[in-house]
């Protein structure tokens, strides 16, 4: 067994021990918010864009499966372990929409000012005005996978409120329309390192590092 196959006898997970890691993603926000994540651990992190890996079409019908064949074939392409994250905006009142589509809600051209206004638009139509009748959530499904098939995934989420007009110019996707639970900020009004505290992503990645990584 290698190294980095390795289980620790009192947990269920492989423990990860490489130095070296693919991010299965070619989102720039995705990447820059994964490193941050894995900086502390002083994981060098290559995305698969870097190493030219192609993207898989997302077949699956949910978060998980999706980021679980995203990990899959960038682990098996560059013989390395990989990290993929699959993740959305899901509307309560619209159930669950765009959820696993968020990405394609903003088309070819990655517009995600209409991809906004497109959940807006279909608040409006619900009549959705009150907070908890636009609850909204970001949700991350994220998974470790090794060239030899074995996977461990995590899901995360924030739970919070869409708003209207989107404000804020940091962040990415549909920060500017996300106020989560207890804030009065959107996403896209925090710095980096504030929404790293309480995000989606955040929130999976600390159930990876309590279950994979050992502590230094
Ligand atoms: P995918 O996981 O590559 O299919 O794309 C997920 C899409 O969900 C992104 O393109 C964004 O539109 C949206 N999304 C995921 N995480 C975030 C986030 O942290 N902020 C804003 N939008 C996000």
């Amino acid at each position: 067994m290698s190294q980095a196959a390795q289980k620790s006898p009192d947990s269920p997970h492989r423990i990860f021990t490489e130095k070296t890691l693919i991010v299965a993603s070619h989102n720039q926000g995705k990447i820059r918010e994964i490193n941050e994540l894995l900086k502390p651990f002083g994981i060098v992190a290559k995305s698969a864009s870097e190493l030219n890996l192609d993207e898989p079409e997302e077949t699956g019908d949910t978060f998980v499966e999706n980021a679980e064949l995203k990990a899959l074939a960038a682990a098996k392409a560059s013989g390395l372990p990989a990290l993929a994250d699959d993740s959305g905006y899901s509307v309560k009142i619209l159930n669950g929409d765009p959820g696993i589509y968020s990405a394609r809600w903003a088309g070819d051209h990655k517009d995600f000012a209409l991809a906004m206004q497109m959940v807006e638009c279909k608040l409006q139509d619900k009549d959705a005005q009150e907070d908890d009748e636009r609850a909204a959530a970001f949700i991350c499904a994220l998974t470790l996978a090794w060239p030899d098939g074995h996977m461990e995934t995590f899901e995360g989420r924030v739970d919070g409120t869409s708003i209207w007009p989107p404000k804020g110019n940091n962040g990415f996707g549909y920060d500017p329309i996300f106020i989560a639970n207890g804030y009065d900020r959107t996403f896209a009004e925090m710095e980096c390192g504030e929404k790293q505290k309480i995000s989606h992503r955040a929130d999976a990645f600390k159930q990876l590092v309590d279950a994979c990584f050992k502590a230094s």
